[in-house]
């Protein structure tokens, strides 16, 4: 996810570009850029926030793009960021999204073309270029958009010329209306204090943006859409109309999901696509597999390490990154390690990454942040696309990292023929439909936010699962205890009797994972022994037994053995408004960081 803005009006440019593409900074932060328009077109880009950028004290420029990175192709570095230019330095582009086949159009363009970033960007430039004669900008743009795969939101300014063309597809972009001023952003916060006038483009639009107006198109058809009168004030907006940004990007896992996946997946075939720069003869050799994480991504590895043990037939173990000390294992030179760290920087799960490298295993980093430690430490890497999450507690790269372990899973599974072709599509089909089944949990949040408030004063909190659900319960406890501050544990269910059922007494709440893939049946039996002690209940998902010994029950979506994860939303839902109705700080929790860089 990056932001991009762009600004053609009566004013001077700079000002507006630079402030509207630091209220995008949420978007991605690691690298920023501005193109301003005149006669020749001048480019300020660098690694680095928006505030960091060293931008003249003026200039006569009437208009401008600007774009912050959160980078995908390529690491953060002055020559990824955007503006991406063509050979003759006329054209400027910033996109957001992936272009798929960039090598395919980096190869046709030919020796004549020079790239001078490792972006899937670059290209765009380019093939305008190639289709620029001078005349109509909107023309070569859509040209060039018929040639391009996979997501994108794209501002193309050319020198000399009173206008931005932008195009759309599955990457949001939004025109603000002016006075003898038009803005354009990824964003409406980006410029809601200058215009609330808002017209929303939708995939496949291409539009022409000039300071008295706007001309859209699609499919080679001029057409009119909606203006909407936006009513958020600045800072709602920038959470897109959420109370926080963790409720936001609880709401935006199936946009991730989908970026996750995009490019990688085909389920007819059953392949998938990592890119994983991991030989082969390897792969299929490898004996073991040691995933290390910290919290929330250690809990994704212990789903992650079901998938393998099933999909791959490989021996997984997952451990505590900060607990790790085996080295790499009996035989490191057959050992797969994995750290598994949304920010990359998590130094107990660097720690241990370095200390498996030591003994001479190999690498894998499963992140969501390119360019960060991890990347450069561990021998190969790869991407879970989530775009940035600012809210402390993880949400939508807990899915996104499970999402990724699945295709990883299956790859393995494909390589070392653990897997047969309909089975690894009938599991990249559950992938296909997670966002999907995600939608539907999110559909219900008025349903889980009665029984938040219902239960909210619960004295304690309890997540029962098994099997996938296991991992999946100790996620909802985490998330509920660290932004409501209550008292909440995960357990396997059947450790129940074993010693936490003297805790349970009617002022309990148990919610339990149900789903497929978490043996339900044995699970209800647990729900019927916390019943017989008053416990109030909660479950997700289907279990075949008494129902009645569960107070409320919610369904969960087909989706295969990705089931728990969906049920998990539930949980993220019920620990947000637990939170929200103790009115605690739920985007910066007491005495917790984004990111953990120390031991
Ligand atoms: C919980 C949470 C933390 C992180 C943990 C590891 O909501 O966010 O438990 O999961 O600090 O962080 P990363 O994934 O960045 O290594």
């Amino acid at each position: 996810m990056c932001g991009i803005t762009g600004y053609v009006g009566d004013s001077d440019a700079l000002p507006i570009v630079s402030s509207t593409l630091a209220n995008l900074e949420y978007r991605g932060y690691d690298s920023a850029g501005v193109a301003l328009g005149n006669a020749e077109l001048e480019i300020y880009k660098a690694e680095g926030k928006i505030g960091e950028l060293t931008l003249p004290d003026s200039s006569t420029a009437r208009s401008g793009i600007g774009h912050t990175r959160w980078s995908t192709h390529g690491p953060p570095t002055d020559e990824n960021a955007h503006p991406h230019t063509d050979c003759t330095g006329e054209i400027a582009v910033v996109h957001n999204g992936i272009i798929e086949n960039h090598a395919e159009l980096r190869a046709e363009l030919g020796a004549e073309h020079t790239f001078t970033s490792d972006t899937d960007t670059e290209v765009v430039p380019h093939l305008i270029e190639e289709h620029w004669d001078g005349e109509d900008l909107l023309d070569a743009v859509s040209a060039v958009v018929d040639r391009l795969a996979g997501s994108f939101a794209i501002a193309v300014l050319v020198e000399g010329r009173n206008e931005i063309v932008a195009a759309r597809q599955d990457s949001p972009l939004v025109i603000g209306h002016g006075d003898g001023e038009t803005f354009l952003a990824s964003d409406v916060p980006a410029f809601v204090e200058h215009s609330r006038d808002v017209t929303f483009l939708e995939d496949g639009d291409v539009a022409r943006i000039e300071p008295d107006g706007v001309e859209i198109y699609h499919d080679g058809e001029r057409i009119e859409r909606e203006r909407t009168a936006v009513e958020w004030e600045a800072e709602a907006a920038e959470k897109g109309g959420y109370e926080h940004f963790m409720l936001k990007e609880i709401h935006e896992q199936p946009r991730a999901l989908r970026q996750a996946l995009t490019g990688r997946v085909d389920a007819l075939s059953g392949d998938v696509d990592l890119d994983l720069g991991l030989p082969e003869e390897y792969l299929q050799s490898l004996e073991e597999i040691q995933i290390v994480a910290a919290g929330t991504s250690y809990h994704a590895g212990l789903y992650a390490e079901q998938l393998l043990e099933e999909l791959a037939d490989v021996r997984v173990t997952t451990h505590v990154a900060s607990e790790y000390d085996v080295g790499g294992g009996r035989d490191p030179w057959q050992t797969l390690v994995v750290a598994i760290t949304q920010s990359g920087e998590t130094a107990d799960t660097l720690e241990a990454l370095r200390s498996a490298k030591a003994s001479g295993a190999r690498t894998l980093a499963v992140t969501n942040t390119v360019g960060s430690t991890v990347t450069r430490e561990a021998d190969e890497t790869v991407y879970i696309h989530a775009g940035p999450e600012i809210g402390v507690a993880a949400t939508k790269t807990f899915v996104s990292q499970v999402a990724t372990a699945t295709m990883l899973a299956v790859a393995l599974g494909r390589t070392r023929g653990a897997l047969s072709r309909d089975e690894a599509s009938a599991v990249l089909d559950s992938l296909r439909g997670l966002p999907g089944a995600i939608q539907q949990v999110l559909d219900r949040e008025a349903e889980i936010e009665a029984i938040a408030q219902e239960y909210a004063d619960r004295e304690a909190f309890f997540f029962l699962g098994r099997r996938l659900g296991y991992p999946v319960a100790l996620e909802g406890a985490l998330k509920l205890k660290e932004i409501s501050y209550d008292h909440a544990e995960g357990f396997a269910a059947g450790e129940l009797k074993h010693g936490p059922l003297a805790l349970v007494t009617d002022d309990v709440l148990v919610l339990s994972v149900l789903t497929q893939g978490s043996n339900p049946e044995a699970t209800l039996h647990n729900v019927a022994e916390v019943d017989t002690r008053g416990a109030a209940t909660v479950g997700f998902g289907e279990a075949k037994g008494d129902g009645s010994v569960l107070d409320h029950s919610f369904s969960v979506p087909e989706a295969g053995l990705l089931e728990p994860v969906v049920a998990n939303v539930y949980m993220q839902l019920f620990a947000y408004h637990v939170a929200r109705s103790k009115g605690r700080a739920i985007d910066k929790p007491r005495n917790l960081a984004k990111s953990v860089t120390v031991q």
